[in-house]
Formats: C-alpha cells, structure tokens, sequence
C-alpha cells in the first residue's frame, strides 16, 4: 500500500475523501480485520460526545479503540454532560481537545461536527450530524460491498426509505458516485432524496432512477439499502404516521433476486425489514455493523499517525 496523508485530519463529510483515500482506508480495515493490533494505540486517548442517541457507531468507535490499545472517555447523552446547562459545541470541543487525542461526535444539528473540528486542534470525526452526514458509516457500508460484491466498481444499488433525512443516504450517495454506480432511488414523494444530491449525480455522469416501490427494482440490484423511516426529524408527527411503515421488505419480496443480493440497513430497524429475512442468505444488516469496527479502527490509526 502506498502511504497517503491522513494524519491529523478530521473527517467531517464524506466528499472530503476521495476515491484512493476511500480505497486506502478500507485496505488498512481489511489488514486490520486479518492480523489484529491489540497494542497499536496504546497510550491514546479518543473523547466520545454523543448528543444524540447511538448503539453501534458509539459502541463500535470504543471497541475499535480499545481493541487497539487505546482509550475511551466521554459523554453518552446531552443530558450527563454540561450541554443541559447551555454549553455550546465549540466551547465542548475546547475542552475534550485538552482532554483527548481524537473526539468523535455526533449531534441533533448539522455542522456541528464541522463547528467542533474549527474549535479543536485535536482531530474531529462527524459520527453524524442532524440529517447531514455520517462518513464514517458510508465507509462500513463501503467496506460491506466490498466484501460480499468483491468490488466497488459497477453496481446496481437501491437506496430504499427515508432519503430526505436519513444521512447515511446522503453520504453513501455521494461516495459511490465515484464508482460508476447505477443509484435507485426508492421512496415516497414526501421522503424523496434531496435535489442537490441528484444535481451531483447528474453532473458527475452517474444513472440514477426514483421509484415509490421496491418491487420495480429488486430483482434487478446487486445491493438493496433499506433504511428506516426517521421519526426524530419529523415536524408533523401526523406526517410521520402515514409514512412509517410504507416498506416491509419480506421474504416474498427476494424471490428472483440475483443470487449474491445483499440487503444492508445502517440500523437500527424499526419494521422496514421483517425478521424471516434475517434468516436469508441476502441478509448482512449485523455482519455490516460488525464491520464497523475494523473501518473505525483503521481511521483511528491513519489519523492519529499510527498506519
Ligand atoms: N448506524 C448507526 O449510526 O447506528 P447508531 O445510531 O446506533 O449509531
């Protein structure tokens, strides 16, 4: 592997990588996952700030940092932390910079993560923001593909649910426009995926197409994103309501699916799957997730000069 600069840098939005930077970080996962480096941070400290809920990206940044050596402290709602009494994200950022080596956050509003990475000499890893983006969740999803499709190149990939808000979607979009995709794009009107990601594909020569079912495509796709419907963005709870259980993806939905379709969800899921499907050769919603950890590993290493 020829070595690139990641050293000191924040990862805030996806498009700040490009595609040998993509390919670099999932090489360094891939190594990590075969030969594991149980002592390669050892001595680093990595602040968690999680504002908004999570399981895996919090639960998996510290099992990847732990599991190289390293250490975690943090803070695991707005509520235990100073933010109740009004602290903002910049002066939060000052103070994990002095406390930590790297900080990882997640937060309700877009451009926090970007707020945080202006305030910190310390680097900063966005692990989301609002319903903005989550890079470190397109590079799991990536190193997915990767793995069951043998290649990034060239896929039929359908991006099914909550497009409008749902950040992973908007992330893994614009990383995949770098390998000659076909995008569809499955949702209602109402949680239709933003234009300007649509204006980015355009102008980037990509095939996309937009339907409002599954059916129209799923015999035809190497890799089937489901994803939830996200109530937490809701204005009109009423809104929410007569959307959220618009896909049910089933058992009958795989008959005629091509042989090696995956399904992948970034999770959790609330009724977009149903749970016969777990059982299926198509399903690698957890296996996705377990990725998670050899990716996050690996940024924790390039950007702390340790890879
Ligand atoms: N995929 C994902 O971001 O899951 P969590 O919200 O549980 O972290």
């Amino acid at each position: 592997m020829t070595k690139l600069a990641f050293k000191g840098r924040d990862i805030i939005s996806i498009d700040e990588l490009n595609r040998h930077e993509i390919e670099y970080v999932l090489e360094n996962a891939a190594a990590l996952e075969k030969t594991p480096r149980p002592t390669l941070l050892t001595g680093h400290i990595l602040a968690s700030l999680f504002f908004e809920p999570s399981t895996r990206t919090q639960l998996s940044f510290a099992s990847a940092m732990m599991r190289l050596g390293g250490s975690v402290l943090g803070v695991a709602n707005s509520e235990s932390s100073s933010r109740a009494k009004g602290e903002t994200v910049y002066d939060t950022a000052k103070m994990a910079e002095q406390y930590a080596d790297i900080i990882v956050i997640r937060h309700p509003h877009q451009g926090a993560a970007r707020v945080a990475a202006e305030a910190s000499a310390k680097p900063v890893i966005n692990a989301g923001d609002g319903a903005n983006q989550h890079p470190t969740q397109t590079l799991l999803d990536l190193y997915s593909i990767k793995k069951t499709q043998g290649k990034l190149e060239k896929l039929h990939v359908a991006v099914v649910g909550d497009l409008k808000y749902g950040r992973a979607v908007h992330s893994l979009t614009t990383a995949l426009a770098d390998f000659s995709p076909h995008l569809s794009f499955v949702a209602p009107k109402v949680l239709a995926i933003p234009k300007k990601y649509l204006t980015y594909l355009t102008e980037r020569g990509i095939p996309y197409s937009e339907h409002e079912q599954i059916e129209d495509v799923i015999k035809d796709v190497d890799v089937l994103y489901m994803t939830r419907i996200q109530k937490e963005r809701f204005g009109d709870p009423l809104e929410y309501e007569r959307v959220k259980n618009v896909y049910v993806l089933s058992r009958e939905h795989l008959r005629g699916v091509k042989r090696n379709m995956k399904i992948l969800h970034p999770l959790p899921r609330v009724s977009e799957i149903a749970c016969d499907v777990d059982e299926t050769s198509h399903a690698y919603y957890f296996q996705q997730a377990g990725n998670g950890v050899f990716v996050r590993q690996a940024l924790l290493g390039l950007i702390l000069g340790k890879l």
